[in-house]
């Protein structure tokens, strides 16, 4: 290995770098992973992924039975109450546990943690801690950090103006809270607390919420998302936070221009997206810049423009997702030990971690539109036996495909389990399927994903149980 210290050097250790890291070990590369938190498993384990989606199961079971939506199946309690540090404890085990898990991998797989914050000093070296670290690859999984709201200061250890990190870890259930942004973190940790008992208003700056979905799915859940009790304010932009006694003040004026209007709120919520990580790491020293969006751009096998140098996960163009990240690091690692690693771009989930909860893949109605002629087949969970046997039947099933090969473009879905669902459509977009492929596939009964088929069958016009 001449005098590399390593064949491989990554990152950071979030889904993308710990992953890669984890599969360029098993493919016998020596290598080492540079983490600056003091536990693996980046935002995703720590503060993403992981903890909201414990808190979201713990305040759906506690909406269940406070909510009184168990009464209707015979079942009725005392009055409930929540003890929001033990429901935060237990959030923390399932993230040390997970942590753990990767550290455990790390020693399974003979790769070497090094702790602290890298930057680079050339191509082919970085120095972490005072200390020198020279490798024939080196793979940027630097992630991503919130996006600040100018004049807007989060303090989390305050607890009034917050960002996602602060609302996995709140001691006590705000009265009133103003979340700025109707994005995915907006629209899950607003869940959470509302479901606690918050009374949450969500400032959205577009006249939409959930940018990026499919335009009926967007209509649909801010339907939804009112009937549970959000207040949802779209085409509304924020223009000052200020605290005030315990809480904060919110003025808000239309983004159009007009007149101003003032919130009250115990607890702001800062959602409006997230940035690359690329402060401190010493890129114009390896040679590299980053494009107007802060990210490093890279071809498709995820080199950058200098040569041993590879990037993936949030720090590059497309979406900020774990699943988009780990495919990326599988696909990279293959590339650097001279396999042929590559990711479908175009069969990318992503899914919204709400009740019900809501999933997509590939183009929406307007994007495929805009591209040629397409067929479109619904079918609401509403007309699906399971949805209706769980009492549970808010959403609905979109297919969209090419009016003339059929071919499944995308598919959009407001279900109770989406998330998983979702899972089938990416498996038939993965293998050109055309929407009768998916309604000719036979399907266990009762479940919900008789409603992928049967929206595939209304594609073509022919749906059985609406
Ligand atoms: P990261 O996970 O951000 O990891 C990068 C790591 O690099 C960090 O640990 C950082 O400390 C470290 N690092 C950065 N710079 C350096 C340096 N110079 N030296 C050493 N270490 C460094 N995605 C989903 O798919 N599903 C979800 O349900 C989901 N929920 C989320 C909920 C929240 C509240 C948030 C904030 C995000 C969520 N995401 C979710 C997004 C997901 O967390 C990210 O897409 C994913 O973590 C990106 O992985 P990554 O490896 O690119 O970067
Ligand atoms: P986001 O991009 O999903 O949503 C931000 C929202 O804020 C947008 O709707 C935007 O129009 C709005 N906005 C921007 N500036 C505003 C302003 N000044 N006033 C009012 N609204 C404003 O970003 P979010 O929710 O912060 O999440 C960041 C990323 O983290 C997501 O894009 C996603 O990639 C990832 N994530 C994924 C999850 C999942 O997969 N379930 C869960 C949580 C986060």
């Amino acid at each position: 290995m001449a005098d590399y210290d390593f064949d491989l050097l990554v990152i950071g250790a979030g889904p993308g770098g710990y992953v890669a890291a984890i599969r360029a070990a098993q493919l016998g590369l020596k290598t080492a992973c540079v983490e600056s938190r003091e536990t693996l498993g980046g935002t995703c384990l720590n503060v993403g992924c992981i903890p909201s989606k414990a808190l979201l199961h713990a305040s759906e079971l506690y909406e269940e039975v406070a909510g009184g939506h168990l009464a209707k199946f015979g079942m009725s309690f005392g009055k409930p109450s929540v003890d929001v540090p033990a429901m935060i404890a237990e959030k923390q085990k399932a993230v040390d546990e997970l942590t753990g898990g990767i550290a455990f991998l790390f020693k399974k797989n003979k790769v070497e943690w090094i702790k602290g914050f890298a930057s680079f000093t050339s191509a082919d070296t970085v120095e972490v801690a005072g200390k020198s670290y020279r490798a024939k690859n080196i793979i940027i999984a630097t992630g991503s950090s919130v996006t600040p709201l100018p004049g807007v200061e989060v303090d989390n250890d305050k607890g009034v103006v917050i960002d996602s990190t602060g609302a996995l870890t709140l001691s006590k259930v705000p009265g009133k809270m103003v979340v700025i942004g109707g994005g995915v973190i907006g629209l899950e940790l607003g869940s959470v607390w509302r479901r606690l008992g918050a009374e949450v208003t969500v400032v959205e700056y577009l006249d939409q919420i959930l940018p990026g979905m499919d335009a009926d799915i967007r209509k649909e859940a801010a339907r939804i998302f009112k009937k549970q009790g959000f207040t949802i304010k779209t085409g509304t932009k924020v223009t000052g936070v200020a605290t005030k006694g315990k809480g904060a003040v919110v003025t808000v004026e239309p983004a159009a221009g007009g007149a101003a209007e003032t919130l009250e709120a115990d607890v702001v919520l800062v959602a409006i997206g997230r940035k690359p990580n690329t402060d401190g790491l010493g890129l114009d020293k390896a040679g590299l810049s980053v494009n107007a969006r802060g990210q490093i751009e890279t071809d498709h096998d995820f080199r950058t423009a200098v040569p041993g140098i590879w990037a993936i996960g949030d720090v590059i163009p497309g979406p900020m997702l774990a699943h988009k990240a780990e495919d990326e690091g599988v696909a990279c690692a293959e590339n650097i030990a001279g396999h042929t690693g590559i990711v479908n771009h175009d069969v990318i989930p992503s899914v919204v971690y709400t009740f019900p909860e809501i999933a997509g893949v590939g183009l929406t109605e307007e994007a495929a539109a805009a591209r040629g002629a397409i067929k479109v087949g619904k079918f609401p969970m509403m007309a699906n036996s399971r949805a209706k046997t769980n009492r549970q039947t808010d959403g609905l099933v979109k297919v969209i495909s090419d009016a003339e090969t059929d071919r499944v473009l995308g598919v959009w879905i407001i279900a109770t389990v989406a998330g998983s669902m979702i899972a089938e459509a990416c498996v038939a977009m993965e293998f050109g399927a055309t929407s009768e492929d998916i309604a000719y596939t036979c399907h266990a009964h009762p479940t919900h994903a008789e409603a992928l088929k049967e929206a595939a069958m209304a594609v073509r016009g022919k749906a059985i149980h609406v």
